[in-house]
């Protein structure tokens, strides 16, 4: 299944936007980060506790660890591969969705 997300170009750096999808017969958050050039999509949630990353604010990148950081116990993950390297969670890494830019959209793809 496909996710369109708009007007990516208007992004920042180290900015986010929310998304949902049917998973496990329950709707789940997933996200969407710009990083420099490029944008990746994880699902929202932590590998430590099933807990989402960022406690509902939307807010996932903390600028001076370079990394998207778990707000529960301070994870912290590669925002380009989602791979943790900091944190409880070090060597797990976030459930990464594929991204396929078009112009001023982004089509993410998630599993059915
Ligand atoms: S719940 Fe994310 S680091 Fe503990």
């Amino acid at each position: 299944m496909e996710i369109r997300i708009n007007g990516v170009g208007a992004m920042g750096h180290g900015e986010a936007r929310c998304f949902e999808f049917p998973r496990n017969g329950r709707t789940a958050q997933g996200f969407l980060i710009r990083y420099h050039d490029g944008y990746h999509a994880y699902l929202n949630q932590c590998q430590h506790w099933p807990v989402p990353l960022d406690l509902g604010d939307g807010d996932f990148f903390y600028d001076k660890a370079d990394r998207i950081v778990c707000k529960t116990h301070g994870a912290a993950y590669k925002a380009d591969t989602g791979e943790c390297d900091s944190g409880p969670c070090v060597r797990a890494s976030l459930d990464k969705y594929p991204v396929a830019r078009h112009e001023d959209h982004v089509l993410v793809t998630v599993p059915d």
